[in-house]
């Protein structure tokens, strides 16, 4: 056998963690090393030999089997809780936000650019960050857009599956969440955080809320400097005090004023495919839309699109849909009427 031939053996049982084989070839490759006349070559691989089989003796190989066996069903169990894990492509392009809740956002991420930096100075980096302000204004999506500008894989974890009805199990699966991506460096995302952290929820079991919370607290204080947890809210005030103050920035989202709307409406429009019939009618039905959520809008405006489009004639595929003014309007004031009915 050539060099190359044994070269190829040792990646293949190496790569196959098959142990045995490993053994064999290696043992081959000294002998045919000695007899070739490489003796430093075959005194070096043997001594490695020698080092290697001397730790594991230590380790003893069976517990080395049971470990490796116990982690792949705590990763099999882990991923339940998780219900995705994602890399983001979104960047503050896609975010539309005031100036203060954008330059907090801002911040946070050269925080972690300036890693080495900061470390060189001895400064904490903040790395728990609380989203918080009414739904459909832009917390989720302003969470992916932190795992885009970062370039960080980020896991979304699973609530319907880490609460547990079980006592202690709820803290137990945050436990194994948090260890997983301390593990993998990715980014923590827990949506509906109140849902865990509430002080107040007099349906549930007191004693037990309690035990979440101060799981919590404790992985919070134990959170390694380059892994990040982000937490999102409709209810802040719903929140635990103590936990509310082991956030490192909890930054608000608003319900967006006339301008942010018409931001929102030419990223919505952006590809340049739809224009308006009476562009003059926008402006007073961005001031209709005042009072509702960027998903509220944003959903009404692609309803109006639809409809413009189904309402042509269905012989042309034109190259530019025009939106009919009169049917986003009313659609605004239906979704403002059916909200305030709620
Ligand atoms: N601030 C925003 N800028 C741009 N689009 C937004 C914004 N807020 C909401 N949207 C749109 O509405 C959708 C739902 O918003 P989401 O981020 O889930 O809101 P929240 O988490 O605050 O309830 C987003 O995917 C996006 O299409
Ligand atoms: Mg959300």
């Amino acid at each position: 056998m050539s060099q190359f031939e044994y070269i190829k053996d040792i990646a293949k049982y190496g790569l196959e963690n098959d142990q045995e084989k490993l053994l064999n070839i290696l043992n081959e490759l000294i002998e045919h090393s000695k007899k070739t006349r490489k003796i430093n070559f075959a005194l070096q691989l043997q001594s490695i030999l020698k080092e290697a089989v001397h730790q594991q003796k230590n380790n003893s190989l069976s517990r080395v089997g049971s470990e490796m066996y116990y982690n792949r069903v705590e990763d099999k169990e882990v991923n339940e809780l998780i219900l995705e894990k994602l890399t983001s492509d979104y960047t503050f392009k896609n975010l539309v936000v005031n100036n203060k809740t954008k330059d907090e956002l801002e911040l946070f991420i050269k925080e972690h650019e300036a890693h080495d930096l900061l470390k060189k100075f001895d400064l904490p980096i903040a790395n728990k960050v609380l989203l918080h302000g009414p739904s459909g204004c832009g917390k989720t999506l302003a969470s992916y857009v932190l795992a885009g500008e970062l370039r960080k894989m980020m896991v979304v974890v699973n609530l319907g599956a880490v609460v547990s009805s079980k006592l202690g199990e709820t803290s137990k699966n945050l436990a194994k969440i948090f260890r997983k991506a301390a593990f993998e460096d990715c980014i923590i995302f827990i949506d509906e955080f109140d849902s865990l952290g509430k002080v107040r929820d007099y349906g549930q079991d007191h004693g037990e809320m309690k035990r979440v919370v101060n799981t919590i607290l404790q992985l919070f204080d134990y959170l390694p400097q380059s892994s990040i947890v982000i937490a999102a809210t409709n209810q802040k005030d719903m929140l635990d005090n103590a936990l509310l103050r082991r956030f490192d920035l909890s930054i608000e989202f608003d319900l967006p004023n006339k301008e942010q709307i018409k931001e929102l409406v030419t990223l919505t429009l952006k590809n340049g495919q739809f224009k308006f019939d009476k562009p003059r009618n926008v402006s007073s039905i961005l001031r209709d839309a005042v009072g509702l959520s960027f998903y509220s809008i944003q959903k009404t405006l692609i309803s109006a699109i639809k409809r413009s489009i189904f309402s042509l004639s269905e012989k042309v595929i034109p190259l530019q849909a025009v939106i009919q003014t009169n049917t986003w309007k009313d659609l605004i004031l239906q979704e403002k009427k059916s909200l305030q009915k709620a």
